[in-house]
């Protein structure tokens, strides 16, 4: 495979050729790990399978699933590929049929004549994976989640029983309340500007929809919730499936226009409230809560839309920082300061205080300029009570990929968790990195004999394990 015409298919963001199952003896641990942590550490990622025709950082790619089973304090690790239609028809032909999201390719018609999946939007499955209602999903924004088995092997296409229509495209960012266990979701459309909040019980069954109309379809990626509200914003950033398909550049920002916040009441009372400010572009919400007449939220904040259709033209690497933002319910007036001066993005927290008041956010940070690449070299500890942000570093040519706040199952403290992430640093190889969430010191690593590569979402599955 020859990636080379491909900025953000080389080093670490190149994808491993193999899939592998490494048990506890084939993974060096230094530190100890916590022995009363039963479940697993997930990420997905990008992971092309064939040099593909057109690469768009960070949204195309096979989805690639990596683990880390935890159990006695013992580990076991596992990668596997979501076995996507897109990709088994790759696979029945033996290279590249598909175009990117940034240049969509017609289907051949032997293709399709043969039984191949007829789409030439790729189900990329490589976003998110999540475990809620003791089903595990690889997710991504533009189509059904796919259902995966404990051991990631892919069972197929999900759709709620039902609930999802054909051409429902599901978001790869739902929260989980805290307090009732629902997973607050949405729905978008390639053939709407419209929007669905989906809420699915704890046992994942759909619950309730509540519409919300646009005039046009933002590029909306992250959704947030606080006790009363689902919180978007609703950026001038625009797609669209036409000029993609004639190969012209489909990704549009007009900045002209702000960015909107949409608080949707959770109730569905459908008294949605819209607050304005100057335009920026987000990928990533850390935490957001209510506060007498106020709603907080803190997120990643980036300039503009930070992905275009041209290969190398560094847009991916503008600057980009934990902000908080208040709205004020009576005056509608929006704050939106910077929080911290640090290149972050990844951003998480506490689950246990999802959409409530808390202290520690949690990001994939830098400490220093990547120049011509892209990366995250340390783990970025963001306190909402003294201000302070501190760093991990992994050293200088590391690369760290997005948090994940795992609980102590035997304290409800947010200092006496842990924080886990891939790491590949040069030096050392692929590592899981625990960090002591209130110390912020390593607590173990975790090797991996063969690479990870850098990829986008991970998600601590409490008590998922392999029998
Ligand atoms: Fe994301």
């Amino acid at each position: 495979m020859d990636l080379s015409a491909f900025p953000y298919l080389q080093g670490n963001y190149a994808p491993v050729e193999a899939e592998y199952d490494h048990d506890e003896t084939q993974l060096r641990v230094e530190g100890t790990i916590p022995k009363n942590l039963v479940g697993a550490y997930m990420r997905d990622g990008a992971n092309t399978a064939y040099e593909p025709n057109h690469y768009v950082y960070p949204l195309d790619g096979d989805g690639m699933v990596h683990a880390v089973y935890f159990r006695d304090g013992k580990v076991q690790y596992k990668n596997r590929w979501v076995e996507t239609s897109h990709l088994k028809t790759e696979r029945e032909w033996g290279k590249t049929i598909y175009g990117s999201v940034g240049k969509l390719l017609e289907v051949p018609q032997e293709v399709i004549d043969a039984g191949g999946e007829p789409s030439p939007v790729r189900n990329t499955a490589n976003t998110n994976v999540i475990y809620h209602g003791e089903k595990l999903f690889a997710m991504w924004e533009g189509g059904f989640p796919h259902l995966l088995n404990n051991d990631l092997s892919t069972v197929g296409l999900y759709d709620y029983d039902g609930a999802l229509k054909p051409g429902d495209a599901l978001t790869a960012h739902p929260k989980v309340c805290p307090d009732t266990g629902d997973l607050i979701t949405c729905t978008q459309r390639w053939d709407s500007p419209n929007y669905w909040v989906q809420v699915i019980d704890k046992n994942g069954k759909h619950k309730q929809t509540i519409p919300v109309e646009f005039e046009r379809k933002g590029i909306i990626h992250d959704l947030q919730i606080t006790e009363n509200y689902v919180i978007i914003f609703y950026a001038p950033a625009w797609h669209s499936l036409e000029r993609a398909m004639k190969g012209e550049d489909p990704f549009m920002w007009e900045p002209d226009r702000g960015t909107k916040i949409i608080a949707i009441p959770r109730d569905g009372s459908g008294k949605n409230v819209v607050y304005e400010t100057d335009a920026f572009f987000s990928w990533h919400f850390c935490n957001g809560f209510e506060q007498g007449g106020k709603i907080i939220i803190d997120y990643i904040w980036i300039n503009s839309i930070p992905f275009t259709q041209a290969q190398g033209t560094g847009v991916e690497k503008q600057p980009r920082r934990m902000y908080r933002m208040t709205l004020d319910k009576a005056t509608k007036q929006v704050t939106n300061e910077q929080f911290s001066d640090v290149f972050c993005e990844f951003s998480r927290v506490d689950e246990r205080l999802m959409g409530k008041d808390y202290r520690y956010g949690f990001a994939a940070s830098s400490n220093h300029d990547w120049d011509d690449a892209h990366g995250y070299n340390c783990t970025g500890r963001y306190d909402f009570v003294t201000g302070e942000t501190k760093l991990w570093d992994y050293g200088p040519e590391a690369n760290a990929g997005e948090p994940v706040y795992v609980p102590n199952p035997d304290s409800d403290k947010e200092e006496d968790g842990w924080v886990m992430c891939f790491v590949f640093n040069p030096d050392e190889g692929a590592f899981l990195s625990i960090l002591n969430a209130g110390t912020f010191d390593q607590a173990a690593k975790v090797f991996i004999p063969t690479r990870v590569p850098n990829g986008f979402h991970a998600n601590w599955m409490q008590n998922l394990t392999l029998s």
